[in-house]
């Protein structure tokens, strides 16, 4: 079966997934192909990720870069184009819900190449979100659907999306923090830092934190407040690094602000840290199974999974400090529930469904 899947992956969040499924299809014997987009470029938002993963290092690199949301889709889906026409791929398998997962849904759609999407169903019902979009649009797209939760499969069952193309499969991303996990850089980060105490993580980078002025100053004013509780360490994104900066997030001595950092080294961060504040997504995962409380400084989450069966909670700037207080006096909790199929296996069911798929059409 020549060039059966052809993977795209393109900005950070990706990779973790795709290195699940990929290494799963590789233990099929299943011919697959590497495609990086190129939306995230920087060693530490890209290529860290590929050598500390063990990923395949990618058969095509597009190469295109930053830009609006139209300018980078666009370019992702004229070079995917071409792309596919050349490779005829039996399957285009897309992760996520970032830009360059969309661009590859539309192209794989409109040719009529079968189209799975990895971590499908999820939803904030937030339009602002540029993801929420991308999310959507994919699923509407897709013919195999691979969710995480329970919820997700829900929403696809809600939006019309038949029965028989949605895949309860549990957490790809998962996968790999389990299989990683004896080898987190537990140490290196914090030797690095000076950190002998404890100590709070925080990562930002959504538009509606990093992209608004009004924000951004309530944002840096909180994390303040939190830096006179327990040091701050912030791997920070690139998206906001100069608003931040600029704000006078760095005029705290308790704020930490390093580059972004590989994945050993940041979930080894993670790991040791009292709390989590964040504005990630995926972030809010992996913090429910190390068992690590995440406060989540948006209004809302596609993940609501990690409040009802995880460590989550929402918080805003308002409240951020009271609530980690709260979550300080706690400490970190002796049990936790994680939810269900999050047990390193969710790469070996998606590839279980995706082989079956390539036989009967081939
Ligand atoms: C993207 C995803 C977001 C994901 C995040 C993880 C979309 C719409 N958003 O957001 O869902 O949570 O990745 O990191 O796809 N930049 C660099 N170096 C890079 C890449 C980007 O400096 O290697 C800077 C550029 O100024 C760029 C900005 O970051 O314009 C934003 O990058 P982009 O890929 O558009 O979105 P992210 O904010 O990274």
């Amino acid at each position: 079966m020549p060039n059966a899947a052809l993977h795209i992956t393109g900005a950070r969040p990706n990779f973790p997934k795709a290195a699940a499924v990929i290494s799963a299809l590789q233990l099929r014997g299943i011919s697959q192909v590497l495609v990086h987009t190129g939306q995230h470029y920087d060693p530490n938002l890209s290529e860290v990720f590929f050598t500390q993963l063990g990923l395949p290092t990618p058969d095509v690199n597009l190469g295109v870069g930053s830009g609006t949301h139209a300018t980078q889709t666009a370019a992702i889906m004229v070079e995917l184009e071409k792309l596919f026409s050349q490779r005829r791929p039996a399957m285009v398998v897309v992760y996520g819900d970032v830009n360059s997962t969309v661009a590859a849904a539309l192209v794989a759609a409109k040719m009529g190449i079968p189209l799975a999407h990895v971590e499908a169903g999820l939803r904030s019902f937030d339009k602002t979100m540029p993801e929420e979009i991308n999310r959507v649009v994919t699923d509407r797209l897709a013919d195999l659907l691979f969710a995480t939760s329970a919820d997700a499969v829900e929403h696809l069952r809600n939006e019309g999306t038949e029965a028989g193309r949605i895949f309860l499969v549990g957490n790809p991303m998962i996968d790999t923090l389990l299989r990683q996990r004896e080898r987190f850089d537990l140490d290196g980060p914090r030797t690095r830092l000076g950190l002998s105490g404890p100590y709070v993580l925080t990562t930002l980078h959504r538009p509606s934190n990093v992209d608004r002025p009004t924000v951004i100053s309530d944002l840096v004013a909180a994390l303040h407040a939190v830096a006179d509780l327990i040091p701050v360490v912030l791997p920070l994104h690139p998206r906001g690094s100069a608003r931040l900066r600029d704000e006078g997030l760095l005029d705290h001595p308790g704020v930490l602000v390093v580059e972004p950092l590989g994945y050993l080294q940041f979930m080894g961060l993670v790991s040791g840290a009292e709390a989590v504040i964040t504005d990630s997504g995926g972030i809010q995962e992996e913090t429910t199974v190390l068992g690590v409380p995440c406060l989540t400084l948006r209004p809302n989450t596609e993940r609501p999974v990690t409040i009802t069966d995880g460590t989550n909670q929402l918080v805003t700037s308002a409240s951020v400090v009271e609530r980690l207080s709260a979550v300080l006096a706690a400490g970190r909790p002796k049990k936790w529930p994680v939810p269900p199929l999050w047990d390193g296996h969710a790469g070996e069911r998606i590839a279980a469904v995706i082989a079956d798929h390539l036989v009967q059409r081939s």
